[in-house]
């Protein structure tokens, strides 16, 4: 089976997979959005099954909330569990500071809610979203519909002020129609190619009425687990300034991936 996943696949597991070794019984848990997160999520229901896990899971999404029931994870809300031990979450882009874009799956406004709610935040990926300067990736800001292409403009014209190398913006779509995140918004996408101070457009983004918030997490994560295609898991800690590494042999998750992909 293991052969059946692509590289980016194989490295989104495995970061998945090692991130999943930082759970413990007894934590209320953070769950993020998007495909990496969904192994994350795989990973603890197989945990919660096979190991005997006990956690209480806050999903990002609605998405992400009826896979974790699907997998047997004990779902609660955020005023539920209040405060979290921990959130593990893709992302779009990080940088050398563990800065990131997120969004790109429409759920940055209850991501950055809940990662903020965190005493620690782990972001999984696959090497292809580490940058050395943010802003390749599209910015998603949500907006709420009302007036929304005033607010895109005023966005537009606030840009020409910002240290950006571009300043289109895209309502998001769903087919032929706006998409719609979990909280009746819209998404504008910034075109940026380059954000020079990504902390100060942070601030200004949610200055402007009409901003619900945007995908730009500043000093948030902690912690990224780096997947790569061949098993390696490079783990870099902000706090600690550590680096670390582990390799899982993909024959021996051979199982696990068979189990997780049905
Ligand atoms: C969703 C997100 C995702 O974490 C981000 O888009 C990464 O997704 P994937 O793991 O599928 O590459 O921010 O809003």
């Amino acid at each position: 089976m293991s052969s059946e996943l692509s590289p980016i696949d194989k490295a989104k597991f495995v970061s998945a997979k090692h991130a999943a070794q930082f759970v413990e019984s007894g934590m209320r848990v953070g769950l993020g959005t998007g495909s990496t997160a969904a192994w994350l999520v795989k990973c603890l229901g197989e945990k919660v099954r096979d190991e005997g896990l006990r956690i209480k899971g806050v999903p990002t999404s609605t998405r992400t909330a009826e896979l974790a029931r699907d997998v047997g994870i004990d779902v609660i809300s955020l005023d539920e569990a209040k405060w979290l031990d921990l959130t593990i979450d893709g992302a779009d882009e990080f940088d050398g500071e563990l800065n990131l874009i997120k969004g790109g799956g429409g759920a940055l406004l209850q991501e950055k809610i809940v990662a903020t709610a965190s005493d620690r935040m782990v972001v999984i990926a696959d090497i292809g979203k580490e940058v050395e300067t943010l802003g390749a990736f599209p910015l998603p800001v949500e907006v709420i519909p009302f007036g929304w292409q005033t607010t895109q403009a005023l966005v537009e014209e606030t840009l020409v002020s910002m240290d950006v190398l571009g300043r289109d913006s895209t309502l998001r779509m769903n087919g032929e129609v706006p998409f719609v995140t979990d909280e009746g918004n819209h998404i504008i996408d910034l075109h940026l190619k380059r954000i020079g101070n990504a902390r100060q457009l942070a601030l200004v983004l949610n200055q402007m009425p009409g901003v619900v918030e945007n995908g730009l997490f500043i000093d948030i994560c902690d912690t990224v687990v780096l997947g790569f295609g061949d098993g390696k898991v490079e783990i870099r800690d902000i706090t600690d300034g550590t680096v670390e590494t582990e390799r899982f042999d993909l024959q021996e998750s051979e199982n696990l991936f068979s189990d997780l992909t049905k």
